[in-house]
């Protein structure tokens, strides 16, 4: 195996074949490594600032699965940020656990979901002295980073390990101004993605962990049930590739890092798209390099309508379109040329806008929701036997399954939770407007059967 052979097809590539390869001789086992992975991950650890980090074939997904699995017990208690992503929401499934969410306040002008505070922790904490651990998004798909120090202090305070959903943030290893990564402000784990914000190719992640807080055995265990027992050795040659580039091609941060900053200073010009960070705002250290947050809500124009014109006028494709804002994403492999066509396309549109239109005043109704009522766990309300009701007439009904806006994939309702009649009526009018809502199919919400 490989049944290839190294040799091309067609539809295979030599470049592929040649360095796709199995556990043999001299290539080293990513479940057991004792050579040139453990080489490689070793280095990777060095790099990040980390005690151990292991490679990631199945991207972040299975890098939080197996450290909310590792650090908790079957039946055990989670809290979690509510903007977690649904990787949490299944390792609790997978684990029974119960959750104690930490919600996320909106924040600025126009308000975006920020980040969790530490006060806000330490409040849950306080409330849950059960909970064996606390998994926090930084940054978050929006850009906002969280102070994972202070986050960090009050969970250990309680002698419990803080898990950092850091798959939006792998540059964040490898940049030299203030805005550090979450291992080196004291995270026990960080889960990044290099795939998203670096030059890797998808699926390709890391978790690092730090500290004695994390038993080191049941990690490695839950690695190796939740990745494929046939890694794939052209992704983990790719993390070692990306890590030692990264390590080494530092001035690229720096150079993209000064491409952002000149972006937003150009796009002040503009008077009716707002944008989220301004150029003042990138100096607070809460917000991250590299996410872009069109604001539309002056212009009366929704996210989705602004994110289609600029991919059909401007041949530009944003990362996800929102309710009042549509998001765009840079990276170090984004040119001088690159950040010039958005900026030129974004000042164009702002002129093209009316800008008179009133607001939709949607971004208030997601600014009401309440959060629902928790009436059973995930894993219960999951394995429960599910009926599908129509939207309209699922109020007070126990949700089954997930019913998240997708990108980002966060949830309105999660299993468990009962459904209100705002709740719906919000799940509604973006499906009205054309947003992906995930977990609604032709026959309609599922519900616990006599829930
Ligand atoms: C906040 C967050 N965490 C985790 C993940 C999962 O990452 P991956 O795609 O590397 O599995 C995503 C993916 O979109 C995400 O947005």
């Amino acid at each position: 195996m490989p049944g290839h052979k190294r040799h091309a097809f067609g539809y295979l590539p030599f470049d592929y074949s040649s360095i796709d390869f199995t556990e043999v001789e001299g290539l080293d086992d990513l479940h057991n490594p004792s050579g040139i992975i453990h080489e490689a991950q070793k280095y990777a650890a060095a790099q990040l600032g980390a005690d151990e980090t292991y490679f990631l074939v199945n991207g972040s997904t299975a890098g939080i699965l197996a450290a909310v699995s590792a650090c908790t017990d079957k039946g055990g208690k989670l809290i979690l940020s509510r903007n977690c992503h649904r990787s949490a929401y299944n390792a609790m499934y997978l684990r029974d656990l119960s959750p104690a969410y930490v919600f996320p306040k909106l924040s600025g002008s126009p308000a975006i979901t920020d980040v969790v505070t530490a006060e806000e922790v330490r409040r849950v904490l306080d409330e849950n002295p059960d909970a064996q651990a606390v998994l926090i998004v930084s940054p978050t798909y929006e850009g906002r980073l969280a102070d994972v120090r202070q986050i960090a202090a009050a969970v250990h305070e309680k002698g419990i390990p803080l898990i950092v959903d850091e798959a939006h943030g792998a540059h964040l290893s490898f940049t030299e101004r203030s805005r550090a990564d979450a291992i080196r402000c004291g995270a026990d784990i960080a889960v990044q993605s290099l795939h998203k914000t670096l030059p890797a190719p998808t699926q390709t992640s890391v978790i690092s962990v730090k500290g004695d807080l994390v038993c080191r055995e049941k990690l490695r265990r839950f690695l190796s049930i939740y990745q494929s027992s046939s890694p794939s050795y052209p992704l983990m040659s790719m993390i070692d590739g990306c890590i030692r580039f990264m390590a080494e091609k530092r001035e690229l941060v720096p150079r993209f890092h000064d491409n952002f900053e000149n972006l937003l200073k150009r796009l002040e010009v503009c008077d009716k798209l707002v944008f989220r960070p301004s150029a003042s705002e990138l100096h607070s250290q809460t917000a991250d390099y590299g996410k872009l947050l069109i604001c539309t809500e002056k212009t009366g124009m929704s996210g989705v309508k602004a994110a289609a014109l600029l991919r059909e006028k401007y041949k530009i494709e944003t990362e996800m379109a929102c309710p009042g804002f549509v998001l765009a994403m840079f990276t170090v492999c984004d040119d001088e040329e690159g950040f010039d066509r958005v900026a030129k396309a974004l000042i164009s549109l702002d002129k093209d806008l009316q800008g008179d239109e009133a607001s939709s005043g949607f971004l208030l109704s997601e600014r009401d929701l309440p959060m629902p009522a928790l009436r059973m766990k995930p894993s219960e309300a999951m394995d429960m036997q599910a009926e599908y009701v129509p939207a309209g007439e699922s109020e007070g009904r126990i949700c089954s399954g997930m019913i998240s806006m997708y990108p980002p994939g966060t949830p309105l309702i999660a299993p468990g939770e009962e459904i209100t009649g705002k709740h719906l009526d919000f799940i509604v009018r973006c499906m009205d407007e054309g947003y992906n809502i995930k977990g609604i199919g032709n026959k309609g919400i599922p519900v616990v059967k006599n829930g």
